[in-house]
């Protein structure tokens, strides 16, 4: 039986979401309880919610920003066009 797929989705201008089977660990290793979200999480992208790694909503309060599909980087200051 093939493992199952677990899928991650950057919502627009929200979290992380992770659908499917997971498993969140800290950087040494300990395990995250993610209690009541075994199978699906939103994880803080915005760095603002209360309740890191998990979304608690603030990203609305704030207005963050961000595409849900990739960046292909950001124009600094200074940037001058090319071409
Ligand atoms: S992405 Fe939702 S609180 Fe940060």
């Amino acid at each position: 039986m093939p493992d199952p797929e677990t899928v991650i989705t950057p919502y627009r201008d929200g979290p992380l979401l992770i659908r499917g089977s997971f498993k969140l660990l800290d950087q040494n290793g300990e395990e995250i309880p993610a209690a009541g979200r075994e199978t699906t999480v939103a994880l803080c992208r915005c760095g603002k919610s209360r309740m890191r790694p998990f979304c608690d909503g603030t990203h609305n309060v704030i207005r963050f920003r961000a595409p849900s599909g990739a960046e292909l980087g950001r124009a600094t200051p200074g940037d001058q066009p090319t071409g």
